[in-house]
């Protein structure tokens, strides 16, 4: 079997492992760490630990899964940066060892670029150029795609992603990490209108989260004085209000740099772009401003190995292999 790559996801606290053959991904297994819940966030150790733990059945299922055998393989891709360093080099040592003795290349993937990317798995045609708004737990960047290694950022937060301002005020309203997911459904029964929080206006196309965060914060502690079951009372409203205040954050960005640029081509990716609201936003504005959009699947939005195989199959074509001696980046940018 030529062009089968196999690539190792492991930036953070997902073990991910799939195979690409012909730029079709044929399996993408991700083993998600729960130990992080009860200490409210990603803890680096307990990460390593656990991608030590996971990542040889997790490459064995997607092996499996893909009908590949390891001696099939063409190259090993892994990712390069950024994230956590014990994280990383659980990935990285693998898949040097994996190539080494296979005799195969490997292939060095920046995890900004693969997600920037993601929406082209399952739209291999889409065209450059075209904005990504890359939004995840560590990025909220508005990238200008001009080709699969071109990319500039264009706009990017000043202060806290966007991923953490949805966890940090899912933590105020006592949910479990990461809060994301947790108050986009309960944001679906709220009414979105009901409370507003104040927001730091950034020039351009930056962003800011650190505002409206405390904003929220000392929201929630006034009303909790006036009424101790405050939250528990309004769940469902609070959840849809700071919801929609995030998203109409990202949204009045994009559509600047929509105009900025001259180019109605836009992408989503990373965790948040899993937002149902986010999702839906974009869809409306898309007929408004005659944009054409791409949304990833859910499982190709949060951290995964077929966008790390999507873009090592580019690189495996241009021959961008990497030599034995290359090590992690933690703070990789493009
Ligand atoms: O891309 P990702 O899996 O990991 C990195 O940070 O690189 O993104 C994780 C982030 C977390 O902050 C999580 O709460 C957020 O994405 N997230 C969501 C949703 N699903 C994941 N945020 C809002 N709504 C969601 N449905
Ligand atoms: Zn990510």
């Amino acid at each position: 079997m030529r062009n089968t790559i196999l690539a190792i996801e492991s930036s953070c606290d997902d073990t991910s492992a799939s195979v690409i053959n012909d730029g079709k991904i044929m399996s993408n297994i991700i083993s998600s760490q729960i130990d992080h819940a009860k200490f409210g966030g990603v803890v680096p150790e307990i990460a390593s630990r656990a991608h030590q733990k996971n990542i040889v059945f997790t490459v064995d299922k997607a092996l499996n899964d893909a009908k590949v055998f390891k001696n099939d393989l063409s190259a090993i891709a892994f990712t390069i940066g950024p994230g956590l360093l014990g994280s990383l080099l659980v990935g990285s040592s693998f898949s040097k060892s994996m190539a080494f003795a296979l005799k195969i290349p490997l292939l060095a993937v920046n995890h900004l670029k693969a997600h920037a990317l993601s929406h082209m798995i399952d739209n291999p045609n889409s065209k450059f150029p075209y904005l990504s708004l890359l939004v995840s737990g560590g990025h909220t960047q508005i990238i200008l795609v001009k080709s699969y290694s071109c990319m500039e950022i264009v706009g990017e937060t000043k202060d806290d992603a966007v991923g953490e301002a949805f966890d940090k005020s899912a933590k105020i309203l006592g949910l479990e990490y990461p809060g994301g997911p947790l108050l986009d459904k309960l944001a679906q029964k709220g009414n979105s209108q009901k409370y507003k929080f104040s927001k730091t206006k950034v020039s351009d196309l930056d962003f800011s989260f650190s505002g409206i965060k405390t904003s929220f914060l000392y929201f929630i502690n006034d009303q909790l004085k006036i009424n101790k079951n405050f939250i528990v009372d309004n769940l469902e409203d609070i959840a849809a209000s700071i919801q929609k205040s995030l998203v109409d954050m990202l949204m009045e960005k994009i559509i600047l740099a929509s105009i900025k640029y001259k180019i109605s081509e836009i992408s989503i990716s990373g965790g948040v772009a899993a937002n149902s609201l986010l999702r839906k936003t974009i869809k409306t504005h898309s007929k408004e401003m005659n944009w054409k959009i791409y949304l990833p699947k859910i499982e190709y939005c949060t951290d995964n190995a077929a966008m790390i195989a999507y873009y090592a199959y580019f690189m495996y074509k241009e021959k961008l292999f990497s030599n034995y001696e290359i090590t992690p980046e933690p703070r990789l940018k493009f």
